[in-house]
């Protein structure tokens, strides 16, 4: 895959505060650790104590809910970030016009088998970015409240049964979100002249540090 247009590489410059950097690095950690460990939990049960993975599993979560909060924080009192009009395009018109426009760019830059330059502004990735903090913001919501309600039984009716099936019906998404992301982060790394530096710089100066 090539870009649509050859760049040379340019200085990257983060468009991301230090704030929204260090929520996105731990929740992103977290995440992993939830996703991973989710393939060799064995839940409370029937009496029985979850076994280790479980154990991480709850923290991990536990973990991940405090980070998702902070990451709302972070958006609302930010100012200097994606706009949450372009996170959160579905209530306006004009944004979702936008978001056609985007979707009409990638795809014919894709059926050529090429990347669009990287645009820091894309609609059609900000609306994904958004969909992920809606997502993650469910997954954690509902883990959570399990840890609350549980009492050791997942499979539960009533509330818990409810809460337990929201987790499992949006645990494949929030696969597909974690890889479809990260690839795309890659990709966008390696092909265009997107730095993943910029998001991924501890330093309150990634100004100075992404130099591609
Ligand atoms: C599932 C865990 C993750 C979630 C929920 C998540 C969420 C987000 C969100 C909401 C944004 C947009 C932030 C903003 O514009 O203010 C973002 C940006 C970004 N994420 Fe993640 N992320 C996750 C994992 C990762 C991973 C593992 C990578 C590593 C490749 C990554 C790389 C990036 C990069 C490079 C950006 C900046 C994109 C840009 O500036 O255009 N993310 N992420
Ligand atoms: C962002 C946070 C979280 C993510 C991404 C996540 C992800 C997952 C995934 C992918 C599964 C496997 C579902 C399946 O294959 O059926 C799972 C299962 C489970 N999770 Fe979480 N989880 C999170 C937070 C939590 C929290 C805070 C708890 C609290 C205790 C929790 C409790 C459970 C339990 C009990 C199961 C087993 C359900 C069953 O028996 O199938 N999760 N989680």
């Amino acid at each position: 895959m090539q870009t649509e247009e050859h760049q040379t590489p340019i200085a990257a410059t983060s468009r991301h505060n230090l704030p929204t950097r260090l929520v996105h690095a731990g929740l992103a950690l977290a995440v992993v650790t939830q996703l991973l460990t989710s393939l060799v939990l064995q839940p409370a049960e029937d009496g029985h104590a979850g076994n280790f993975w479980f154990e991480i599993h709850e923290y991990g979560g536990l973990s991940a809910f405090a980070l998702i909060v902070l990451f709302w924080i972070v958006l609302t009192a930010r100012r200097r970030g994606t706009p949450a009009g372009l996170l959160f395009p579905w209530v306006s018109g004009e944004r979702l016009s936008a978001l056609w426009s985007d979707i009409v760019r990638y795809a014919g830059a894709l059926r050529r088998l090429r990347l669009p330059p990287h645009d820091d502004a894309s609609p059609l990735a900000s609306a994904v970015h958004g969909l992920g903090i809606l997502l993650i913001t469910a997954m954690a919501t509902s883990g959570t409240l399990y840890y609350f309600i549980g009492n050791g039984n997942p499979d539960a009716g009533g509330l818990v049964g409810a809460t337990m099936f929201v987790h499992r019906t949006l645990a494949n998404l929030a696969w597909a979100y974690l890889i479809g992301h990260a690839s795309m982060a890659v990709l966008q790394h390696l092909f265009t002249d997107f730095n993943l530096r910029g998001m991924w710089s501890l330093h309150t100066a990634p100004k100075k540090e992404a130099t591609k």
